[in-house]
């Protein structure tokens, strides 16, 4: 069968998947399926705080590299992922004492150091992870609480000057459809382009649950919104969990919710990727994650195509 980044190509977006470390070293058919049906590749964890800066000042830069090495040599993008977040912070960052300056110190030089050892091979970064509750204030994380509200711009300033030319965005989950995040979302973007922030896009995350997306009109009128601040459009992280055990029906659903996902992002120009986190139901996080669901992905436990991966290929 053509692969999957082949039709992407023809639609001038680069197709991605969220990679895990280990299946990619152990698994023939993983490494094959990687290498081969997508456009670009996001680690799973492997750039995270916690696993590139284990220690003060110490690097640990193999599982990274590997996937960058992975990706040059199949002729595909890299989309960091992702240099502040509230989750997966080292332990010895977070347990310890620090100054306001301490911190943008720290943070200062983990971007410089992440970004810049991947300058022009890294396309794209995740600068800002998450940064709103649900109810659209401010999550109150460790960079929050010990930096202030402008932790934020100034990741995406050291970003920038750490590799101009990468795109940098902000990404965030249930931003999608019209209401308060979204609104908050909409208005920090617009407020640091204002401030001439070098912020080129968002990221929508889109971890959703079969029969539950959010509206299409909606969420097209938020896409639309952003797009008129000249961000790009970005779908990062796309699942879409079923409850289990998965029925012929709830994955002929979970079929047509990622091919309408697909097409009403692919309605903008301005979309530049679309990502997948993670292409089979042999590793994924939602079993993890969410209790009593599962078979989110578009390639089953056993390796075979699932009706969302025809949809997908339908649509592409
Ligand atoms: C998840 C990984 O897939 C898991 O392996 C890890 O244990 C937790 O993080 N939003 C994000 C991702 O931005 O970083 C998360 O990835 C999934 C939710």
């Amino acid at each position: 069968a053509i692969p999957l980044r082949h039709w992407a190509q023809r639609r001038d977006i680069q197709f991605g998947t969220a990679i895990d470390m280990e299946p990619l070293r152990r698994e023939s058919d993983y490494r094959a399926r990687a290498g081969m049906e997508f456009s670009m590749l996001t680690p799973a964890n492997a750039m995270k705080m916690d696993a590139l800066q284990p220690a003060r000042g110490e690097f640990y830069w193999s599982d990274a590299d590997e996937l960058v090495n992975f990706a040059e040599s199949h002729a595909q993008r890299v989309h960091g992922h992702t240099l502040v977040w509230h989750r997966q912070v080292p332990k010895w960052l977070e347990t310890g004492t620090w100054s306001r300056d301490e911190l943008l110190h720290l943070l200062r030089e983990h971007i410089f150091t992440v970004v810049g050892r991947y300058r022009g091979r890294v396309q794209l970064w995740d600068v800002v992870n998450e940064a709103l509750n649900d109810d659209g204030s401010r999550r109150p994380s460790f960079w929050q609480r010990g930096i202030g509200p402008d932790y934020i711009e100034k990741a995406f300033r050291w970003a920038h000057e750490a590799d101009p030319t990468a795109i940098l965005i902000y990404n965030d989950y249930n931003a999608e459809d019209l209401g308060v995040k979204s609104n908050a979302v909409y208005e920090m973007l617009r407020d640091l382009k204002a401030q001439g922030v070098p912020v080129h896009g968002v990221g929508f995350q889109m971890h959703v649950t079969v029969r539950q997306l959010p509206n299409v009109k909606d969420f097209q009128a938020n896409l639309k919104r952003l797009a008129d601040l000249g961000l790009e459009l970005h779908v990062t992280e796309l699942d879409v969990r079923i409850p289990l055990p998965a029925t012929p029906e709830s994955l002929s659903q979970q079929a047509k919710d990622y091919q309408k996902i697909f097409d009403a992002a692919m309605a903008f120009p301005q979309l530049r990727s679309f990502s997948l986190w993670g292409f089979t139901d042999r590793h994924s996080w939602i079993p993890h994650e969410f209790k009593g669901y599962g078979a989110g992905l578009i390639w089953d436990e056993h390796d075979q195509p699932k009706p969302a991966f025809s949809a997908l290929q339908e649509a592409l």
